[in-house]
């Protein structure tokens, strides 16, 4: 009996014990590499801007994301910019070091436009040194058996191209984006077999046309005086319009030139939140209905039916909405291979009398969009204000896809949280661990009811220059020390994922 008792104690003891080195925090759900398919894709992801720097250096033209912060330094919280960012361009080495240490098996990088194409087009030349670059990046990867993910364009237009008829606003840009895809089929293709066309063009439209706080930073001046130009019912639209023909063109030049002979799939990566119903009225769940529309639908209905979704087509007054030709909606349906999905927080959405005065898209779905219901947040806030966190959302997101979007073979293409900057090296991430825990744990209940997502991209890799919020909140798995030569050092998440994916054999 007492042997018994006392044996069973032990047990618990190294339970115990065993709980503490693994992971000391009795909330956060214990997941194990084989509660995901064999096949299932762990990566981490970054974007040019973001990460490179090498800003001026050989041969690369400026992208609007250089003008926005070095011309109007007022315009980011710190003032900074992305010249040198996490010296990516010439530490490529180590961030795939990094990657190969945790034991990721995939990047999902971004390929900077005016790095290839200076001035944004053809005519302006081809930059040879920035071709080598991402030969070198791609190529160290393969050498670590990584599967490169590349992005095409996140959120950089060349800003020559902006300069010569408005970027994105510009139907010109499908042809110069379709050229600049061909270059990178061309050149890359033989060894990248996973493509993005765009990342986040709901981002773009938001946050550079209606709010006017990201690149380019127009809007009305109604929404914000800051802003030089624009107008937030109507340029939005012309953008989007002009993202989703981009993404068409490039992925028909794909089909046409390339596919049978590299055999590679292209898609694109989308973000949204998922918006509850603030009350279970039928009003309120309408309002629920139309702010998906207008987010996640906006993109994906082009892409599946060639058509944009009827609550936009109904509430965008005034023929502010552009159409597409038979020929446009022809090209546009079935032009993935699969969706990309950056989900990081979700919104109430609650009815309300629709605007008359100073429309913009924001008020064009006739619903409020809330991170609180009566003073009740929907999750516990990071350090971005908008990202409070909700797991549950990503489920239900990727389930919504799966059930309204012909069941697409999605990947997570983006999902964590940040921390804020201190002046001290801080490593501790408990915090994020547990976000990633929770919302793997929530993948991984959608992949059990036959959710057809085969991976998972960690943002981000490293502490980065994080747009409008400069370098004051931190999103990496790894810290950047940006006053001491970008030096790398793996947090405890990054430990924590190491540890996911090369389980010891005794477990
Ligand atoms: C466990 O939690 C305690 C406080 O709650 C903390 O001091 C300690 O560092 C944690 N240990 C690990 C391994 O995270
Ligand atoms: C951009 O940031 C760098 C440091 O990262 C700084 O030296 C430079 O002055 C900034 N450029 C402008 C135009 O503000
Ligand atoms: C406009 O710019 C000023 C100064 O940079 C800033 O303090 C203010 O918050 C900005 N206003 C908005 C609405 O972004
Ligand atoms: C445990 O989870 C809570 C959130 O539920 C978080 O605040 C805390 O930092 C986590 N601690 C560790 C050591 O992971």
């Amino acid at each position: 009996m007492r042997g018994k008792y006392f044996s069973l104690l032990i047990v618990l003891i190294v339970l115990a014990f065993n709980g503490v080195l693994a992971l000391n925090n009795s909330s956060t759900p214990k997941l194990r590499r084989s509660d995901f398919p064999e096949d299932f894709i762990f990566g981490s992801a970054t974007s040019a801007y973001q990460v490179e720097g090498g800003a001026h250096e050989d041969g690369r033209g400026p992208s609007i994301w250089d003008t926005f912060s070095e011309k109007y330094p007022e315009k980011i919280k710190d003032g900074s910019n992305g010249s040198v960012a996490d010296n990516s361009y010439h530490l490529y080495k180590e961030d795939v070091a990094l990657l190969h240490q945790i034991g990721f098996n995939a990047y999902r990088f971004s390929i900077s436009w005016s790095r290839i194409l200076p001035r944004g087009n053809l005519k302006g030349g081809i930059n040879q040194a920035g071709i080598d670059y991402y030969n070198n990046l791609i190529n160290e990867l393969l050498s670590k058996g990584i599967k490169p993910f590349a992005t095409m364009f996140h959120w950089d237009t060349p800003q020559g191209l902006e300069d010569a008829y408005g970027g994105f606003r510009g139907s010109e840009i499908v042809n110069d984006f379709r050229d600049y895809a061909d270059i990178c089929f061309k050149n890359f293709g033989d060894r990248v077999k996973h493509w993005m066309t765009l990342n986040e063009p709901l981002t773009v439209v938001q946050q550079g046309y209606v709010a006017g706080v990201m690149a380019p930073g127009r809007c009305s001046k109604f929404t914000n005086p800051n802003c030089t130009a624009g107008d937030g019912a109507t340029e939005p639209y012309i953008v989007g319009h002009n993202l989703i023909l981009a993404h068409g063109a490039a992925v028909e030049v794909y089909r046409k030139k390339y596919k049978a002979s590299q055999k590679g799939q292209v898609g694109i990566a989308l973000n949204a939140g998922w918006n509850l119903p603030y009350t279970e009225s039928a009003e309120d769940r309408l309002a629920a209905a139309r702010a998906m529309a207008f987010t996640f639908d906006y993109f994906m209905e082009p892409l599946v039916t060639g058509k944009y979704p009827i609550d936009m087509v109904n509430n965008v007054k005034g023929g502010r909405l552009p159409t597409f030709t038979a020929k446009q909606s022809k090209m546009l349906k079935g032009s993935y291979d699969f969706i990309g999905i950056n989900y990081y927080s979700s919104t109430y959405a609650k009815d309300v009398p629709c605007s008359t005065e100073q429309v913009t898209m924001f008020s064009d779905p006739c619903a409020s969009v809330t991170g609180e219901r009566e003073g009740v947040p929907i999750g516990p806030k990071a350090a971005s204000d908008w990202l409070l966190i909700y797991p549950k959302g990503i489920r239900d997101l990727v389930l919504y896809a799966k059930y309204k979007f012909k069941d697409p073979v999605m990947y997570i293409t983006e999902n964590g949280r940040d921390e804020f900057s201190t002046d001290k090296i801080f490593l501790k991430d408990g915090d994020r661990i547990d976000y990633y825990a929770r919302h793997l744990e929530m993948v991984q209940d959608a992949i059990s009811v036959g959710a057809n997502v085969k991976g998972f991209f960690a943002w981000s890799l490293l502490d980065n220059f994080e747009w409008a919020m400069g370098y004051t909140v931190r999103f990496g798995l790894v810290y950047v020390d940006f006053k001491d030569g970008c030096k790398r050092y793996p947090k405890k998440s990054a430990k924590w994922f190491k540890e996911l994916l090369n389980p010891k054999k005794s477990n």
